[in-house]
């Protein structure tokens, strides 16, 4: 019997012993599952003397490349990647994504984007057929705050469901995030074409980013209930 935590280790590890190189400007992800995957990176960086750089995609990734004794860089000086690694909240059986359940999804798309590789380390939590399957708590959105209530409204309208604005713990009002701006989180009531759903969210003024990864990512390193560690490639089409 494994423990979550051990199975989101295991997954972390196994996609950075597999898929990092030598000299390779990486960008780190944000979330639980990549703290092992830092992990694993600073200790072959330190055996296997590796000549890497790291790229952040949230306040917690940059204090986590920082106490791992991790070259910090940045998109103004590396603005070409060649892995970026980072969790999920949920996989379809397309390698399509939701993120953003730690408000991070907006400069996690900036590093996917511009990396040559977008690699996924999950558990098999969020392994699903199709998004919404077992995620249940909606695609986040990144609002500029003086629109979130007109884009609110925009998305009911558009396409129904139920669109909350995400509160803070700990602190009265919104969580806010660091890229200063607000996150709405949309419940959506069916499965939908997303690629066409994610365009016509971004074309909502005053929308920064939405959760929705659609053909990004290359390969999911999911750890399994009984502490393997699977691999899935995006199919080809
Ligand atoms: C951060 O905003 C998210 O996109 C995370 O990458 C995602 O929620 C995965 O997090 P866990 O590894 O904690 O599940």
């Amino acid at each position: 019997m494994h423990s979550i935590d051990e199975i989101k280790r295991l997954a972390g590890r196994a996609a950075v012993e597999k898929e990092v190189k030598n000299n390779q400007v990486l960008g780190i992800g944000s979330g639980s599952t990549i703290v092992y995957a830092i992990q694993k990176l600073a200790e072959r960086v330190k055996e296997e003397k590796l000549n890497i750089v790291c790229i952040p995609t949230s306040f917690q990734g940059r204090q986590l490349i920082l106490h791992n004794g991790l070259p910090l860089s940045g998109l103004g000086t590396h603005p070409e990647l060649d892995l970026a690694i980072d969790g999920a909240d949920e996989v379809d059986a397309n390698l399509n994504l939701i993120k953003g359940s730690g408000g991070c999804m907006t400069q996690e798309k900036i590093v996917a984007c511009n990396a040559k590789r977008f690699i996924i380390v999950a558990d098999y939590s969020k392994d699903s057929k199709n998004l919404g399957d077992s995620w249940q708590k909606g695609i986040p959105i990144e609002v500029i705050p003086m629109a979130y209530v007109p884009v609110r409204r925009s998305l009911s309208q558009m396409f129904g469901g139920v669109v909350e604005l995400r509160m803070a713990y700990r602190k009265t009002g919104p969580v806010v995030t660091d890229n200063g701006n607000y996150v709405l989180d949309w419940k959506f009531d069916q499965v939908r074409e997303w690629k066409e759903v994610n365009t016509a969210i971004k074309m909502i003024p005053g929308v920064v980013e939405t959760g929705l990864f659609i053909n990004m990512a290359e390969r999911v390193y999911f750890g399994r209930e009984d502490g393997s560690v699977t691999v899935r490639k995006r199919p080809s089409k």
